[in-house]
């Protein structure tokens, strides 16, 4: 037998229901906040994700999938949506819009090669937004809360944002100085990790699991105490926005997130659930002023956000929600061969008006039939055969009650919709109803 690759996962038809309602959620939030969807290749060129993300960088370095395609090309299955995006902005001169920002959401796989547990898997599935275009720390804001509402609309609970500022390129580099002349004289005291990284990327050793806790990286310069004046501001006034959203929000010294391209805001949205595991980080984003210029474009700066899928249906089990069986309209019950070909044309008049009808493929008896319907939990059954055919009716049996009634087959539609509507919203038939209908 061929199984699925380590870190992948089938996502089965039973489940599909979850992934669907949140996407429904994503949809409608996203509507809300008047982002549109861009669409952008799975796999790009690895040179975009290695300029765009960062060499230095835990995802470029160590998780990518490259590959050589028949080509010789280098090929990079994309571990993130951001640097795409504004490809394809650049590519496509959207950046020439009068309409800023862009807002611009995306939803699909991505791949990076991390060591698979409850929450990170190798392909997973990200739900992420950009807005493009614009320094205004009004974005920033609007970004933090689009993320936010999300979280909401979802009604999860014990959820929380993390905030932060790098300050720009400036500010950026007055502290990396100063950190890494401070880690220098710590180094032993670092996880063995960090003794590695701190030269090539330190700002990573702030927010290790190991070290973050310890007196060393406690009392290591933040970045947010060396910001220009310039910089504090726009981060001052983003906190004065997200206040006047009333939105909760933690100042993390601390955080500064994994990718290269940040400056100034960086924020992350964590969850306190016992369904999460050790992965409490449903998602996060900043503000990335300088990528554009890093990958030949105009200077064009930006925000965004990624929130992972796999997570956030992880942290919505925590709801304990019950869901509704399945049901389906009708089941239209056949009996004799003679009467398929008429049975047929009933089923698709139906569904040509909308409603959800199944029937056996089986040639099964009457009882097995029944058995089958019962199996796919229709409000209706409808009966079928050589009788009913010559008379042109056709028996309507309802699932809850047991009551029967015969109609015309002219007759057959308008009275399964009348039905149905006044068929009452409880069924009898899902788990709400097992356990919570009188
Ligand atoms: P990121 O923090 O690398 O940011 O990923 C965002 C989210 O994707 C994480 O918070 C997590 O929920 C989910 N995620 C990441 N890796 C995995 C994994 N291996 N398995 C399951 N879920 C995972 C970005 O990707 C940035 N592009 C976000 C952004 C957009 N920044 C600005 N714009």
């Amino acid at each position: 037998m061929i199984s699925k690759i380590r870190g992948t996962y089938d996502i089965l038809p039973c489940e599909v229901e979850k992934w669907q309602e949140l996407e429904d959620v994503i949809y409608q939030v996203s509507k809300l906040y008047h982002f549109k969807e861009i669409r952008t290749p799975i796999f790009e060129a690895s040179e975009l994700f290695h300029r765009g993300v960062g060499d230095t960088t835990d995802i470029v370095k160590k998780e990518t999938y490259d590959f050589l395609d028949r080509g010789d090309r280098s090929l990079t299955l994309r571990p993130e949506g951001t640097a795409s995006v504004v490809r394809s902005v650049i590519e496509n001169k959207l950046y020439a819009d009068a309409n800023l920002p862009l807002k611009y959401y995306y939803y699909g796989p991505m791949f990076r090669y991390e060591r698979p547990a409850k929450g990170r898997q190798r392909q997973f599935h990200q739900f992420g937004a950009e807005a493009l275009g614009s320094d205004s720390p009004l974005v920033d804001a609007e970004m933090i809360a689009y993320s936010y509402t999300l979280l909401k609309a979802l009604h999860l609970q014990n959820v929380y944002v993390k905030i932060n500022s790098l300050g720009d390129t400036d500010s950026k580099a007055v502290y990396r100085e100063k950190l890494v002349s401070y880690l220098d004289k710590h180094v032993e005291n670092l996880c063995d990790d960090c003794k590695r990284r701190y030269l090539e990327n330190p700002y990573r050793v702030l927010d290790c699991k190991i070290d973050r806790d310890t007196p060393t990286i406690k009392e290591a310069p933040k970045p947010i105490d060396d910001l220009s004046e310039k910089d504090k501001a726009h981060f001052d006034k983003v906190l004065d926005y997200l206040d006047g959203m009333n939105i909760d929000y933690i100042v993390d010294k601390n955080l500064v997130r994994g990718l290269d391209y940040y400056t100034h805001t960086v924020f992350e949205l964590e969850a306190d659930l016992e369904t999460l595991g050790a992965q409490a980080t449903l998602g996060g984003g900043g503000r990335y002023n300088h990528l554009f210029k890093t990958l030949e474009g105009p200077e064009f700066s930006a925000v965004g956000f990624a929130f992972g899928m796999e997570r956030l249906l992880l942290a919505l089990e925590s709801l304990n929600r019950k869901r509704p069986q399945e049901s389906i309209h009708a089941f239209l019950i056949m009996l004799g061969d003679s009467v398929k070909s008429e049975g047929l044309e009933l089923i698709m008049n139906l569904r040509h008006g909308g409603l959800v009808v199944d029937y056996d493929f089986f040639d099964r008896s009457l009882k097995a039939q029944f058995k089958q319907a019962e199996r796919q939990n229709p409000k209706f059954y409808l009966i079928f055969g050589e009788e009913e055919a010559k008379s042109r009716t056709i028996n309507i049996k309802d699932a809850v009650s047991g009551e029967q009634e015969s109609v015309s087959l002219d007759n057959l539609y308008s009275t399964l919709v009348s039905k149905i509507q006044n068929a009452s919203s409880c069924s009898g038939h899902c788990s709400d109803c097992a356990e919570d209908c009188e």
